[in-house]
């Protein structure tokens, strides 16, 4: 069953921001990358480090693995670069009345 998960006003969340979400036993890194937001899973593929830790690139939408280095396109969850291989999941973002809300299954 899908969820919808209230996060924060567009305000608390300007371009070049990030927070980290959690939800069950899930946590989702937030970001705002040049004025559209997008939602990963905050864990990476390769050996876990915590994405919403690292540094965003708006101009590409990435976001760089602290621990290793992987780049992850934040549109699709991809790594751009080793050694991370494994995309990590992305979630459904809305902005309703300047409120960013999460889909979340
Ligand atoms: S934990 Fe992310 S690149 Fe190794």
């Amino acid at each position: 069953m899908t969820t919808i998960l209230d996060i924060c006003t567009l305000d608390e969340l300007p371009p070049g921001g990030k927070r980290l979400v959690e939800w069950e036993d899930l946590e989702i890194g937030v970001f705002n990358c040049a004025g559209e937001i997008f939602a990963i899973e905050d864990r990476c593929s390769h050996d876990d480090g915590t994405l919403a830790d690292g540094e965003l690139d708006e101009a590409a939408c990435t976001v760089e693995c602290p621990r290793h280095g992987s780049l992850f396109d934040l549109r699709t969850g991809k790594p751009l670069t080793l050694p991370a291989y494994v995309p990590v999941e992305t979630f459904p973002v809305l902005v309703e009345d300047g409120l960013i809300k999460l889909e979340v299954d």
